[in-house]
């Protein structure tokens, strides 16, 4: 029988780390190659805000980089510092708002890949952030914001699913949209995680929304936070000798800003 989990996507760590984290490599790549192509600094202290279980945070730390991160979920937070702390790593994840902190020391570079940025269903929310993040780098730092425009042309993409396994346990997550109300800039999606055990199949599903971005209302956010510039634009594809142009449906965008 499938027991329903309760609790949100991002209170089940185990589970999202599984999904997600399985999947570090590239974007660890791709992140270490912008540190050395685009920064204006020394890339030595790295934050990410909304850094959830730490999956690319924990692979920084253990490369050698001073790493710290926030999340508003203090679950995450916590899987998080439990794993740094097992490899014997600073534990440096601490529960936060990520439109809403400020750090001690000044980072040489901040990054947030996959659409965390889009959990802020405002803009003045949106602004807030890229604000504290301006705030918190050196100048030439870099903040590496990976992001899904909504296209101008061309169909979107509506869903996405990914399946993963560790020993006895896998994982397959669908996520689907449910609502886009241009107007409102919102997407309303659906996600569900089945959780397969040898003794136990487990459910949980959630809701939340996303803030749509067309390419020109992202550059309009930009041009009120004009401490950045952009250095470069790539794609999902993390591929550090191919940056894209924007083209009316382009949809997966690495933006990499950089503090002037
Ligand atoms: C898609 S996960 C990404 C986690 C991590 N950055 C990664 O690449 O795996 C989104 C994360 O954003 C966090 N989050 C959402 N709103 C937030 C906010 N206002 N401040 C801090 N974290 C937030 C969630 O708790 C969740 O851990």
């Amino acid at each position: 029988m499938t027991k329903q989990l309760a609790g949100n996507l991002y209170d089940h760590p185990r589970y999202y780390d599984l999904v997600f984290g399985s999947d570090w490599n590239a974007e660890f790549q791709f992140l270490l190659a912008c540190f050395q192509r685009y920064a204006g600094c020394e890339v030595r202290r790295v934050f990410e805000p909304a850094c959830g279980t730490g999956r690319l945070l924990y692979r920084l730390a253990k490369a050698g980089f001073e790493s710290s991160g926030l999340d508003l979920n203090p679950r995450a937070v916590d899987y998080c510092n439990r794993r740094l702390k097992k490899h014997g790593l600073p534990v440096s994840a601490f529960v936060g708002d990520m439109t809403d902190f400020r750090l001690r020391r000044k980072v040489d570079a901040s990054f947030n890949m996959i659409n965390s940025f889009r959990h802020l269903t405002d803009g003045a929310l949106a602004e807030a952030h890229l604000r504290c993040v301006a705030r918190a780098l050196r100048r030439g730092g870099l903040y590496v914001l990976g992001l899904h425009l909504l296209p101008t042309s061309g169909t979107p993409i509506n869903g996405e699913s990914w399946s993963a396994r560790r020993g006895n346990l896998s994982v397959t997550t669908n996520l689907w949209i449910v609502h886009r109300d241009a107007q409102k800039r919102l997407e309303h999606y659906r996600m569900t995680y089945s959780i397969y055990t040898p003794t136990e199949t487990y459910r949980l599903t959630d809701e939340f929304h996303f803030r749509t971005y067309t390419a020109r209302q992202f550059d309009q956010l930009l041009a009120r936070v004009p401490e950045f510039e952009v250095a470069a634009t790539h794609d999902f594809a993390y591929e550090i000798d191919r940056s894209t142009k924007i083209r009316s449906d382009t949809e997966d965008v690495v933006y990499v800003l950089r503090k002037r």
